[in-house]
């Protein structure tokens, strides 16, 4: 039996953090054996807010570095990046003809950005439109992302299946795949760790950075369990040795503070050295993501080909 097929990406608009690496990328890594998977840069997804050329062209060199230096095997993962693969914009094109706006208007992600700002670019309102192009293009089964994520795989599946009642049976209904545990990864002031935010932990943060960053977590003084640090310290240790620290430190926020840094400090070294040794070799490095690129098309096309003939566009 052929392997289920797993697809996820990540936006490159900024700094990764320990947040989208145990909400999302772990699971892309823990995952790359059982399912054939796709994973990818949404670069395209990233332009409704990364508008400067030379930001958003390191961006994307990070966020591959992040997910070679994290795990992923390019001998076992499709590795790739959103704009190498042009069916995607087609698709997208085609679901906006097919989808009403009350029903974006719905989006959880676009009524938030609509709140803070008085105009929304409209990228950023179709915003969930691109994503199920990116899924269902791809015959996705499956798609690890964190608990933020959820609304936009039920875009895909209505999508999909809006699809598949108009012009036949087309699209795999794909499943979301969410580790409870690890759902929402509280950032250092306690809300959800973001980039939007400035309370993240960087997936890559030098030791000095880690250092300020569990220094600046904010404790609240009652009780001997500093929610915050433990709740981010769960990530890093195991469950019994964790409660045996937290019983002997009780009260003691800053040993407990000087614990968690170290315990950040021994899982992130390791990929840190890796990701930098991968930085030495960019040419290589690129070399992986524009044959992934090449590798996705392969049933991007054929899918598209398929849909134009649906839709009636294929006259030759
Ligand atoms: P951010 O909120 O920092 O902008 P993104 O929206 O780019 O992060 O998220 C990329 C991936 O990481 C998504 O799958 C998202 O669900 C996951 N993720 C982001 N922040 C967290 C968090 N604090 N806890 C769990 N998962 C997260
Ligand atoms: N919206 C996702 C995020 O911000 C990124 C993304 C774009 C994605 N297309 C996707 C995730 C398709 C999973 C599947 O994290």
């Amino acid at each position: 039996m052929s392997k289920k097929i797993l697809l996820s990406g990540i936006q490159p608009s900024g700094t990764l953090h320990i947040g989208n690496y145990f909400g999302a990328m772990k699971q892309f890594v823990d995952l790359q054996d059982k399912y054939d998977s796709h994973i990818f840069i949404a670069d395209f997804h990233s332009l409704t807010t990364v508008q400067d050329r030379k930001t958003l062209e390191e961006n994307i060199l990070n966020v591959l570095l992040d997910y070679l230096a994290v795990g992923l095997d390019p001998e076992k993962v499709t590795l790739f990046k959103q704009s190498d693969v042009p069916e995607v914009t087609e698709l997208a094109w085609i679901f906006n003809c097919i989808t009403t706006m009350p029903y974006l208007e719905r989006a959880v992600a676009y009524k938030d950005a609509h709140m803070k700002a008085k105009e929304v670019n409209v990228g950023l309102f179709d915003y969930p439109l691109l994503m199920a192009a990116d899924i269902l293009i791809q015959d996705a089964d499956v798609v690890p992302v964190g608990q933020d994520q959820k609304q936009h795989i039920e875009y895909a599946r209505d999508t999909a299946e809006k699809f598949n009642r108009i012009w036949g049976e087309t699209f795999k209904i794909p499943e979301p795949l969410i580790l409870e545990t690890v759902a929402i990864v509280p950032g250092t002031d306690g809300r959800k760790m973001s980039k939007s935010y400035g309370n993240t932990i960087p997936l890559f943060a030098s030791y000095e950075e880690i250092k300020k960053a569990v220094m600046g977590i904010v404790t609240d003084s009652s009780g001997g369990i500093p929610k915050n640090v433990y709740e981010i310290h769960k990530l890093f240790k195991e469950q019994g040795a964790l409660d045996t620290l937290y019983a002997e430190k009780a009260g003691k926020y800053k040993d407990l503070k000087e614990a968690l840094i170290e315990d950040i400090e021994a899982f992130i070294k390791p990929i840190r050295e890796k990701r930098i040794a991968l930085a030495e070799n960019k040419e290589a490095v690129l070399a992986i993501l524009k044959e992934g690129g090449q590798k996705a098309r392969v049933k991007t096309s054929e899918k598209i080909t398929d849909v134009r003939q649906k839709i009636g566009v294929a006259l030759y």
